[in-house]
């Protein structure tokens, strides 16, 4: 039997690297065999995967040196960066390009980069509809990974830009499920107007990922984007009501409210809320369900993901 070609994941411990790596893991049949990345091999998370039989290495993609060792002999690569753990922008491009750098070096014959999209092509600096963040960025976390494309295109990597979508997985742990307001009904908030917000379970990007590199040369050079489903803020909350079996109300507010929330990142999020609303068509055209299905056959629709996590959701 030919060996099987290896697919190293930067992420791995992680919520898209490790959607990848599982399925990896679970699809023996696949002809790949994934390599996790992570900064601490000892890791609890870092041990799980090890258990599963998966290597395990040690890498850092603000060094270059270890993300060519970790890249050499791997047909493919899992590229990602992690905007929230520093709130830079500036530093997540310099790791994309780490890891573009990285990649060429190594010879990597397809790289899948999880990047967004750079905002400002919509919402120029000059234009007032909402703040300036950090001197230069719209959507901090979107722009700087858009602006990263070219350090792959330039430097003539087998690329694959992988637009993802809003995790639903947020209402688990990044504060976002519903919360009961002033007379005990549950509120899901968010700035979406009436418009559809595309979404998807953060595991099934890795499948999708496994997809992708599974067709290989169709998707070199293409971005392609995933979701689940696209759904209104009323949608979502008729979903959770059946889910929880309790009334969930969508609570529409508008960017400006978003923004003022305080939280770390309120700001951010409310520019890409207020994008992704004032251009719906643009956001959710290339973010196409059924081409997400087509690479991963068992894509969630947010029912059937909250019919498996609701539980996980904090209801306070
Ligand atoms: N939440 C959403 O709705 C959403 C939607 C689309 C895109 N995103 C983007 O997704 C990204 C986060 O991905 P995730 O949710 O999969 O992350 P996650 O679950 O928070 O895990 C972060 C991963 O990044 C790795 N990592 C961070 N810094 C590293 C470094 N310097 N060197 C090597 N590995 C490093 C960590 O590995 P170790 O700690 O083991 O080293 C860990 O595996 C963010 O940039 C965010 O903007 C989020």
């Amino acid at each position: 039997m030919a060996s099987k070609k290896i697919i190293a994941v930067v992420g791995a411990t992680g919520a898209q690297g490790g959607g990848l790596v599982r399925v990896v893991v679970n699809d023996p049949e696949s002809g790949f065999v994934a390599r996790a990345l992570t900064r601490n091999v000892s890791s609890d998370k870092a041990k799980a995967l090890s258990k599963l039989g998966v290597e395990v290495v040690s890498a850092n993609i603000d060094d270059l040196e270890s993300m060519q060792r970790a890249f050499t002999g791997a047909y493919g690569a899992f590229c990602l960066t992690n905007f929230w753990e520093h709130f830079s922008p500036e530093k997540e491009h310099a790791q994309a390009k780490v890891m573009a750098q990285a990649a060429k070096q190594a010879g990597v014959q397809h790289v899948v980069w999880s990047t967004l999209e750079d905002t400002r092509k919509w919402v120029p600096l000059s234009d007032t509809r909402m703040p300036t963040l950090m001197g230069q960025y719209k959507v901090p976390h979107f722009d700087a990974k858009g602006e990263a494309d070219q350090e792959f295109t330039k430097l003539g990597v087998p690329t694959t830009f992988l637009l993802t979508s809003f995790y639903w997985d947020n209402m688990v742990f990044f504060g976002m499920g519903p919360k009961k307001g002033p007379d005990g009904t549950l509120l899901l908030t968010l700035p979406m107007a009436d418009k559809k917000l595309p979404g998807i379970a953060a595991e099934d990007i890795g499948k999708c990922a496994l997809g992708i590199f599974k067709r290989g040369k169709e998707y070199i050079g293409k971005t392609v984007g995933i979701a689940g489903e696209h759904l209104t803020g009323n949608e979502m909350a008729a979903a959770m009501t059946t889910a929880f079996g309790q009334t969930v109300r969508y609570n529409n507010v508008t960017p400006e409210a978003y923004r003022g929330f305080g939280f770390p990142g309120a700001d951010d999020l409310g520019n890409m809320f207020q994008i992704k609303c004032e251009f719906n068509d643009e956001f959710r055209r290339p973010r196409n369900p059924s081409v997400a299905r087509s690479l991963n056959s068992s894509l969630q629709t947010f029912a059937a993901w909250l019919a498996q996590n609701k539980q996980r959701i904090p209801l306070s």
